[in-house]
């Protein structure tokens, strides 16, 4: 059996756990993982990451697709994003929120498809929205140089009117040192960690959690267990934790990673999911147990910037009071 390297170098003497932010912990643990090219997954499941195997058959995909002059079609196809509203009703709902507003953005992978940005902002308009999500992969490439990801997203995010303002989570395409240069231009990364939005008496909680698709650990699983007190609306890059997110409680769980197939053949059936878990969520809007799920086919594509039989989206979900 192979052996796994050695883990990250720990900072703490024994018993001192305490004294060191969680956030610390979480960028030690993160950037090793991600400089040992580690992926990690519930259940123990921990390997190299594929993604230079599936990239190699989207490279082949691509030479196939101008051979047979299919390309420029995909190509299109990926720039006809979608907007979609949808009413979602939640159970614990506190009355205060009802018609509360949430603008969902998700897989943007900036560094693929340049101008999404723009298409984005003049897709939404000037639409006015309480609060922006945006679940992970903010570009393509899984190591390198974040520059020109973010300055793509500074626009993006300096164009969205919201009243909350901007949360966001990683992906696992995400760097962890994403989260000063997001949080400098405004938007607030939840990493295993959460937000509580109050209107008056009443309370609505958000929590977001690491990628759990590459990069799964612990915090993320009790960053949800807060869902047990509140009315919360689970960010979380991937369906993946489903069923640990319903456990918990949580009400509304808003993900994306699957891009809806990204290329399906026709009826929409994907050729590659891309999850581990949870595959019957990897678009649409769906149930688990009593927790409402939304995966997001996001804005942007992955690896070949082309679209078969499904599109991008933008979505904007309008939360109501089952009785309302
Ligand atoms: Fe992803």
């Amino acid at each position: 059996m192979r052996s796994l390297p050695p883990g990250p170098p720990s900072l703490l003497l024994p018993g001192a756990e305490g004294a060191v932010p969680a956030r610390l912990l979480w960028a030690v643990n993160r950037f090793w993982m991600e400089t040992e090219n580690r992926k990690s997954r519930r259940y123990g499941g921990r390997g190299r990451h594929h993604w230079y195997a599936l990239l190699f058959l989207m490279r082949a995909l691509e030479v196939l697709l101008k051979l047979t002059r299919q390309y420029e079609r995909g190509v299109r196809n990926a720039w006809d994003l979608r907007a979609r509203d949808l009413e979602i009703p939640l159970r614990r709902l506190p009355r205060a929120f009802d018609g509360f507003t949430v603008l969902h953005l998700s897989d943007l992978h900036l560094d693929g498809m340049p101008g999404l940005e723009q298409a984005i902002l003049e897709r939404v308009g000037a639409r006015q929205f309480d609060l922006c999500a945006l679940t992970g992969d903010y570009r393509t490439e899984l190591h390198g140089p974040i520059g020109p990801t973010m300055e793509r997203l500074r626009p993006l995010v300096a164009g969205v009117r919201s009243r909350h303002g901007v949360l966001g989570v990683l992906g696992n395409h995400d760097d962890c040192h994403m989260v000063g240069p997001m949080e400098a231009m405004g938007i607030r990364v939840l990493v295993n960690e959460g937000v509580r939005l109050t209107r008056g008496e009443d309370a609505l909680q958000v929590v977001g959690t690491d990628d759990v698709h590459y990069y799964f650990t612990d915090q993320a699983v009790h960053a949800l267990e807060a869902a047990r007190s509140l009315c919360t609306v689970a960010l979380v890059h991937s369906p993946e934790a489903y069923d640990v997110a319903a456990d918990l409680g949580v009400d509304l769980y808003l993900c994306g990673h699957t891009h809806a197939g990204q290329v399906c053949l026709p009826g929409g059936r994907p050729v590659i999911k891309h999850l581990s878990r949870g595959r019957r969520y990897y678009r649409g809007t769906w149930r688990h147990d009593g927790m409402v799920g939304v995966t997001n086919a996001g804005a942007g594509t992955s690896g070949v910037p082309v679209r078969f039989n499904t599109r991008g989206e933008i979505l904007v979900l309008t939360l109501r009071c089952p009785a309302s």
